[in-house]
């Protein structure tokens, strides 16, 4: 493999997984990679693993910089498996290296691997480990992605490896984010973020505002998917900022729905020509047309998400009722929701919406809108007016 130097001393010995397109559910387009990191100085410190399947990978790139009998320390930024399932072959090859996670780390890694892992160290917030002239220092970052999650910080380098945080599932030959399309490297950053962190968006503002009142440099942000951001780390801290305080916003709706004999599918297309009257725009994304994953994504820029679904057996359409679970649970923040749908006797799909939006805490507009069977001209233009209301009101 060619060298890939973050620094002097900091070399990237991750993989890149070129043919994964299912992440836990997040539809990943174009691949994604496990960055671990290798670090030299009198010391020799190992900043993550990578996915079992890849593990003979990340051996070969750290046996091109030295033998596994020289690797002091393994830091440990998180214990998702993407990261942590090649660790118990390589804690057996570096036999002579201490491990470091945070507690809950500990904790995770003995239930994942075993009590072989009772060895662990656990650090804090601004625990320290000198390797000569760099010096590793912590920082805890519970749910970004997981409880036991930190950030590691190379003090002397001014490079962050803040693991899951600011990555991307993006497979590509360059490392870094100036050998990449921006345009690409974007896109994949805020799918990346709203389908993994989104939950977590006050966290990771307040995170955010730790470091800058720690008043750290950051000359680099090494994560552990996809590209290092070296030419323009703030590029991606700021995005952050704005994705998760709703400053990313467009005066734009989106009108999720599906659809069983058309009714609601008329609905969602009369809705949405009601809201492009008024200058606004719309987008309508059948599901089984447009995966969640990218749905998600629309939602961090949109400031109304409708949702449509014909009632089939007193409830939701089977794929309404997926999308509504996924979405409660990444529960975008500052968002209006609005529900509509058709409905052959008894009704069932809006209620249902309703109620698991309001239990997620969503700002769900009322009243909500439904027909019986066919929308009739009159029902059609009652779904037109609706779309005006709406798009007036993002007006104002
Ligand atoms: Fe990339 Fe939360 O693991």
């Amino acid at each position: 493999m060619v060298k890939v130097i973050l620094k002097d001393g900091i070399y990237w010995v991750g993989v890149v997984d070129w043919n994964i397109r299912d992440f836990h559910d997040y539809v990943t387009y174009r691949g994604s990679s496990y960055n671990a990191y290798l670090i030299q100085d009198e010391k020799t410190a190992l900043v993550d693993t990578v996915k079992a399947a890849f593990c003979n990978e990340l051996i070969a790139h750290v046996s091109e910089l030295t033998s596994f009998e020289k690797i002091d320390y393994i830091i440990v930024n998180h214990v998702e498996m993407d990261h942590s399932s090649s660790l118990p072959i390589i804690a057996k090859l570096a036999k002579n290296a201490k491990i470091f996670a945070t507690a809950r780390g500990k904790e995770e890694l003995i239930k994942h691997y075993g009590t072989e892992f009772e060895r662990v160290e656990t650090v804090k917030s601004g625990d320290k480990i000198s390797l000569g002239k760099k010096t590793l220092t912590f920082l805890e970052a519970p749910m970004l992605h997981w409880p036991d999650s930190m950030f590691t910080y190379i003090i002397e380098d001014k490079v962050l490896m803040p693991n899951d945080a600011f990555g991307q599932h993006l497979a590509s030959s360059g490392r870094f984010d100036d050998e990449v399309d921006q345009e690409i490297l974007m896109e994949e950053a805020i799918t990346y973020y709203s389908n993994i962190l989104m939950p977590f968006a006050p966290l990771i503002v307040k995170k955010i505002q730790e470091v800058v009142a720690m008043n750290i440099p950051i000359d680099m942000i090494a994560p552990s998917h996809g590209i290092i951001w070296r030419k323009d780390p703030m590029k991606i801290v700021n995005a952050y900022m704005d994705w998760c305080t709703g400053k990313a916003e467009q005066k734009k709706v989106i009108i999720v729905f599906d659809t069983m004999w058309e009714s609601t599918n008329k609905m969602a297309r009369a809705i949405g020509d009601g809201i492009a009257s008024q200058g606004i725009e719309v987008k309508l994304l059948k599901l089984r047309a447009t995966g969640e994953t990218d749905i998600v994504t629309e939602i961090t820029t949109s400031k109304v998400v409708l949702v449509g679904s014909p009632t089939l057996n007193n409830g939701m359409f089977p794929t309404v009722g997926m999308f509504m679970t996924y979405v409660t649970g990444l529960k975008p923040k500052g968002k209006q929701w609005g529900f509509f749908g058709s409905y052959g006797w008894g009704g069932g799909a809006v209620r249902g919406m309703v109620k698991l939006a309001k239990e997620a805490g969503f700002e769900v507009m009322e009243p909500s809108l439904e027909l019986k069977w066919v929308p009739t001209e009159e029902e059609l233009k009652k779904c037109f007016d609706y779309g005006v209301q709406i798009a007036q009101k993002l007006k104002a």
